[in-house]
């Protein structure tokens, strides 16, 4: 009979393998998504809150945080698209649905993956605050880049800071991929296409 084989290497881990560096794992993120749960729970005591998820980006970020609120609110969502597909921000926000969400008479928190450019979130606000009569209008980002914006726009509320790298996981993609990656990090450059 032929020995068993004694490799005791770890098996590769296939959420990092498209990685070159992990910049948040997951145990970082939970951590830091409870902190920021801890936060609104102690802003919105009492207010009515509808948070406003950014799609697709937004959507990990938000299934996780809600459940650090722990307050009454109502969620609704909003899909736009400003990266086409690449890497560099394109500078057009393209509007997926002609309706706004109802949320007048609300507290509203809209929420995205990042903050780049500004571009995204600072169109949406704009539309939100013309359009709608919120109570409040604020903004949540998991991560927000230290670089020079666009749009002069900073997030109220904002998980980790980061360098100006494309990154990806945890609800950012690279054409429409990665987004299930419970890490964040970046992508290796010399990858199979
Ligand atoms: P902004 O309009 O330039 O602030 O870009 C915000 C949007 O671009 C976010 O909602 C993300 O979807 C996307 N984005 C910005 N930076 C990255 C990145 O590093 N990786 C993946 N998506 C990104
Ligand atoms: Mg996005």
């Amino acid at each position: 009979m032929p020995a068993e084989s004694i490799d005791t290497a770890p098996p590769p881990d296939p959420w990092s393998a498209p990685l070159e560096r992990v910049l948040f794992d997951a145990g970082q993120i939970r951590a830091r998504v409870a902190e920021m749960g801890a936060r609104l729970t102690a802003d919105y005591a009492g207010k009515p809150l509808t948070i406003v998820t950014i799609l697709q980006g937004g959507a990990v970020f938000m299934a996780d945080l809600i459940r650090e609120i722990h307050l009454p609110l109502t969620i609704e969502s909003l899909s736009v698209a400003s990266y086409h597909g690449e890497t560099e921000s394109s500078g057009r926000v393209t509007f997926h649905q002609s309706r706004l969400p109802a949320i007048d008479g609300r507290h509203v928190l809209v929420l995205d993956d990042i903050l780049d450019s500004g571009r995204t979130l600072s169109a949406i606000l704009d539309r939100l605050r013309t359009e709608r009569a919120p109570l409040s209008l604020r903004t949540v980002v998991l991560l927000s880049k230290r670089i020079e914006r666009a749009a002069p726009i900073e997030a109220d509320y904002a998980g980790f800071e980061i360098g100006g790298e494309f990154i990806v996981g945890y609800g950012l993609d690279y054409r429409g991929e990665f987004r299930n990656l419970p890490v964040i990090g970046v992508l290796k450059t010399d990858r199979p296409a």
